[in-house]
């Protein structure tokens, strides 16, 4: 306190530590595996990573690259979008490299709300978005995503939007749930935000990760090309988390308003990193096969564990994560059983319950990552059958 007033501002009030930092240290506290935080355990392709080394010995990205992004990488996101989904994009009015997809989220917020603006958002959300539409003092709606498979209750989203409705913030494929929207759902939606004027921002992070239907772009759809702001990153596709390199997609007057919010939170990162990612871009189709059908592997494998274990498994179509019920445990509480999964099994999970406004809807569910090496879930898999004994 000084003054008589906390330090934190009002708007971050209650956003304390994340829970990826509070697992994680758990993890190394207990010497636990780790399937709390999604990251893989080891890194992505060679010749990207060569690629990047390249390009810092050969001085390319160590000063300030430009504020959009350097153009080789520009342009290889306008090549990706056209190979994978058919979208034509100028490279230098429609494409902005961010710190990440975090920094495109917050710069999104920051750039497109006015104070008491309402974002319609399904939760559970991934944990910065409530964060990022404080700090824009917009207001959070939340529209809960339900167990068994938590398909969007679209009547919901029709009745939730006000005149208040500046935008809805999606993710899909969906973190922590694995949900993947399909092309109906998508094309409701579509409906919904012309006929309400809504922006959208899509979150596409894991695009490459769908094991169960197909990744489709919203704006890729009718009407969509001029009110959606596209976002995704290299670190899940790529395997590079600790890169940080993001972007934004969108028509022209959406990344002039993004960019202009996002040169004053980073202004430019990760320059040789940018080269790289260029690179990866354009990895031949192969490599993305391969990267989801190892993905998929590794679901089904940890997944089969933990049904042998005795958790209920909610089947993820996406991402790496798989959300479990532990109902059947007897346990209700996924929070205190994450704090004592350590203990019991060696084993660090996630509780969904703390990525939801309701926290009563998320009570009883886990979250584990599967993006780890083939031992560490065998291994994981044989410490969580304990809790079956
Ligand atoms: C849904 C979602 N969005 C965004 C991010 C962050 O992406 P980046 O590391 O590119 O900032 C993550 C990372 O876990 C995520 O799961």
């Amino acid at each position: 306190m000084t003054q008589g007033r906390p330090l934190l501002n009002r708007r971050l009030a209650g956003f304390g530590t994340t829970i990826f930092a509070e697992m994680s240290a758990l993890a190394v506290r207990t010497g636990s595996i780790n399937l709390g935080q999604g990251f893989p355990d080891t890194d992505g392709p060679e010749e990207i990573r060569e690629a990047a080394v390249r390009a810092l010995r050969d001085g390319r990205g160590n000063q300030y690259p430009p504020g959009p992004g350097v153009p080789e990488l520009r342009t290889a996101i306008a090549d990706h979008q056209r190979r994978r989904y058919g979208l034509s994009l100028d490279p230098d009015t429609e494409v902005l490299v961010t710190a990440g997809a975090t920094e495109a989220i917050a710069a999104a917020m920051l750039a497109l709300l006015e104070p008491g603006d309402e974002v319609i958002a399904f939760e559970p959300f991934y944990d910065s978005y409530a964060a990022c539409i404080a700090m824009a003092g917009g207001v959070r709606v939340p529209l809960t995503l339900r167990a068994p498979d938590f398909r969007p209750d679209l009547d919901a989203l029709r009745d939730a939007i006000t005149p208040r409705t500046r935008l809805l913030l999606l993710n899909s494929p969906h973190n922590p749930t694995g949900m993947v929207l399909t092309r109906e759902e998508l094309t409701t939606i579509a409906g919904l935000a012309v006929e309400h004027d809504l922006l959208v921002v899509t979150d596409e992070v894991y695009e490459h990760l769908v094991f169960e239907g197909e990744h489709i772009p919203l704006i890729s759809l009718p009407g969509m090309r001029e009110r959606t702001v596209s976002i995704s990153s290299a670190g899940k596709t790529f395997s590079y988390t600790g890169w940080k390199v993001g972007w934004v997609v969108a028509a022209a007057p959406l990344v002039a308003a993004v960019r202009t919010a996002k040169q004053y939170l980073t202004y430019v990162s990760a320059g040789p990193f940018q080269y790289a990612v260029a690179e990866a871009l354009r990895l031949p189709d192969a490599y993305f096969d391969n990267f989801r059908a190892d993905l998929r592997r590794k679901r089904d494998l940890l997944g089969d564990g933990l049904r042998v274990a005795g958790f209920e498994v909610h089947q993820p179509q996406g991402t790496y994560f798989i959300t479990t019920d532990i109902t059947r445990f007897g346990e209700k509480d996924a929070y205190a059983f994450c704090r004592v999964l350590p203990e019991r099994c060696g084993v660090v999970a996630v509780p969904n319950s703390v990525f939801y406004d309701d926290p009563e809807a998320g009570r009883a569910q886990v979250r584990f990552t599967f993006c780890k090496k083939d031992e560490v879930l065998h291994e994981a898999v044989g410490r969580l059958r304990r809790l079956a004994s």
